[in-house]
């Protein structure tokens, strides 16, 4: 049985208490939270215990791995808090707001040898790998252009999103995800260019459109941003555009996700013609996540996937965007 401490009990906090909640060997034994009322409310909820800050819940010696699941700016200092009391860590993404940090959250991982994990979901989510298991399998040749949208009104459940200090805005918090997905499906990332939209209201770079360039001169296309208002739905794309065919993908999820469990083909169209709608797995991408983290901490297996080094590079790839935003110049990559 894994022992986890939460830290957040915010809108990923209860995300991940759901998906925690459904594995039959891990449970939530401790909250912490800053704001009272809501560790309380959590806490009694699962009959874990509450604290108002990590320090006292660090403590609890039966606490195995802890859950990060605050603002981007407070990540460094909770995880190497984590580490120095040997905790096993899943961290959400961003891993944190510069590489500075995220070296020094490496560092104090290795340090302790504690095990530890990134929140970029992609990687677990059931269309985005079966696209990856195709490009992998080669049947349709090589990847030429991928492209990636994700486009969704601002947060509203918490007004810290709008805070430049806080979140470097959509062009890290957001855009993030599909960089990831791009590392992930196409390795590393020769270079980038981004222009983007900075509104100082919503956060600083707020709408990016990105281009990334891979290995064999293939493309990657980002198209990501919180400017929409209204009752813009969550709005999810990806294209992967291959020698002999492309695969297909576009998603709504409603406001915030809350419809994520809303099924839409994703398509195979093959260079013969035939037109393929894949079979995908139903499975909550979160509880995947969570899956394979407790997996590993359970069996003592390395985390060989959305690890921090994974979080650094990707953390990598968005502050060069926005770099490249702000100077107008295409940022390469050693
Ligand atoms: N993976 C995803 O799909 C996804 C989606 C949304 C947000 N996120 C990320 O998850 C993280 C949290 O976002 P959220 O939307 O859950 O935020 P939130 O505002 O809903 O919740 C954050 C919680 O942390 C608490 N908190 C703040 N500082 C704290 C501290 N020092 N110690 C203890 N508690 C503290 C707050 O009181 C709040 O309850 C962010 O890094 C965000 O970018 C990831």
């Amino acid at each position: 049985m894994i022992n986890i401490g939460l830290v957040g009990a915010g809108y990923m906090g209860e995300v991940h208490k759901s998906a925690i909640d459904r594995i039959s060997n891990a449970r939530i034994i401790a909250v912490a939270d800053v704001v009272e009322e809501k560790g309380k409310k959590m806490a009694e909820d699962i009959n874990a215990k509450y604290y108002n800050n990590i320090e006292g819940m660090l403590k609890n010696d039966d606490i195995d791995a802890v859950y990060i699941c605050t603002p981007t700016n407070t990540h460094v200092d909770l995880v190497k808090k984590a580490a120095d009391s040997k905790k096993n860590i899943f961290c959400e993404k961003p891993l944190a707001l510069s590489i500075e940090e995220a070296d020094e959250m490496l560092k104090s991982i290795k340090a302790n040898k504690v095990k530890a994990m990134v929140g970029h979901v992609l990687r677990f989510w059931p269309e985005y790998l079966k696209a990856k298991e195709i490009v992998d399998s080669g049947m349709i040749g090589k990847p030429r252009s991928v492209f990636c949208e994700r486009v969704v009104v601002i947060p509203k459940w918490s007004d810290w999103f709008a805070k430049e200090e806080i979140v470097k805005g959509a062009g890290l918090d957001l855009q993030i995800h599909d960089l990831d997905y791009l590392i992930f499906l196409l390795g590393k990332p020769n270079s980038v260019f981004s222009q983007g939209v900075y509104a100082p209201d919503l956060g600083g770079w707020s709408h990016m459109n990105t281009v990334i360039s891979f290995k064999d001169k293939v493309k990657g296309l980002v198209d990501a941003g919180w400017i929409v208002k209204g009752k813009f739905p969550f709005t999810m794309v990806l294209r992967i555009i291959c020698e002999e065919g492309s695969i297909d993908w576009i998603f709504r999820a409603g406001e915030n996700l809350e419809e994520i469990s809303k099924k839409s083909p994703i398509t195979l169209y093959k260079s013969d013609g035939s037109i393929e709608v894949l079979k995908v797995g139903t499975e909550d991408p979160y509880f995947l996540e969570t899956g394979y983290f407790i997996d590993c901490l359970e069996n003592n297996k390395d985390i060989k996937n959305a690890t921090f080094e994974d979080g650094r590079e990707s953390l990598e790839l968005a502050l060069s965007s926005i770099e490249s935003a702000k100077t107008d110049k295409i940022i390469q990559f050693k």
